[in-house]
């Protein structure tokens, strides 16, 4: 079965979402811990629309770099325009597994909700810590989708959408493996923090719509979820909505490792 395609509309609606007051704070978080520096050198793996690559080059200056790259043409279209004016920012198209980049040439790089999409994660984390110097440091950033809590009457149609959804991507729960897989592949045990985004209600700039309507959109056909069933599971989360009855949340799990 095929995971979610980044293709041109997929792209602008993630490029959507992540405009939402979640997705910021999830990239305050991703600042903070990655704590970019004047001058440095960060390699940005699946930068998708490009706000992080944008956002730490205004960190890094003129007097770093960041280089960003991304499997999809449409994501990288999105942040060649979001960062089209900041020169010192390369955007390219690469594969996370298979980075051909100098070794050694980053101080710091980041792969934000994306080896969870990634099905050789062993060959991205290696790729990663080639291109990073001795003392350069790694923030990634993925989901366990088992965490998603969603409130519904009906807790069986819920589950079978939700199973349907991990289809998405290569591993629905990424984080639980990502510290051992990160000490295999050389670099120190992670510093690991939870952001858990939170939405009472079912409104356009919240996180946990966005995400609801990408999962209506993806799990008609799969796992023997109809087109109609999906349309009467987020029909019943508007309704929750209008009633002051919807709660989504999610787990997102940090991880910050050096190379020794
Ligand atoms: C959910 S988006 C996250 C985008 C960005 N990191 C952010 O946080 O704003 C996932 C991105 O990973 C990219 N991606 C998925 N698999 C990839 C791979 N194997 N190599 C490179 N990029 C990949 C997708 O094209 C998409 O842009």
């Amino acid at each position: 079965m095929s995971t979610l395609a980044f293709d041109a509309a997929t792209s602008s609606r993630i490029e959507t979402l992540y405009a939402t007051p979640d997705a910021v704070r999830r990239r305050d978080a991703v600042r903070r811990m990655l704590d970019p520096r004047p001058g440095e050198r960060v390699l940005d793996v699946g930068c998708g629309p490009g706000f992080l690559a944008s956002e730490i080059a205004v960190l890094v200056g003129a007097g770093g770099a960041v280089h960003a790259v991304d499997q999809s043409e449409s994501m990288l279209t999105l942040a060649r325009r979001r960062c089209a004016a900041q020169p010192w920012v390369t955007i390219e198209r690469g594969e996370a597994a298979g980075l051909v980049l100098p070794d050694e040439s980053f101080d710091a790089a980041l792969s934000v909700q994306v080896l969870e999409y990634v099905s050789d994660v062993e060959a991205a984390l290696r790729s990663l810590f080639r291109a990073l110097r001795p003392g350069g440091r790694l923030l990634l950033v993925d989901t366990d989708w088992a965490s998603l809590v969603c409130a519904s009457a009906d807790a069986a149609r819920m589950q079978r959408v939700l199973a349907a959804f991990d289809e998405h991507l290569a591993d629905p729960h990424l984080p639980r493996r990502l510290p051992h897989l990160l000490v295999q592949a050389g670099f120190a045990a992670p510093r690991c923090e939870v952001l858990v985004p939170i939405s009472t209600a079912f409104e356009a700039d919240s996180f946990g719509a966005g995400i609801v309507e990408l999962i209506h959109r993806f799990v008609p056909g799969r796992r023997g979820v109809t087109q109609a069933e999906a349309d009467a599971w987020i029909d019943e989360l508007r309704e929750r909505s209008r009633r002051g009855l919807f709660f989504f949340s999610l787990n997102q799990y940090f991880f910050v490792a050096g190379r020794p």
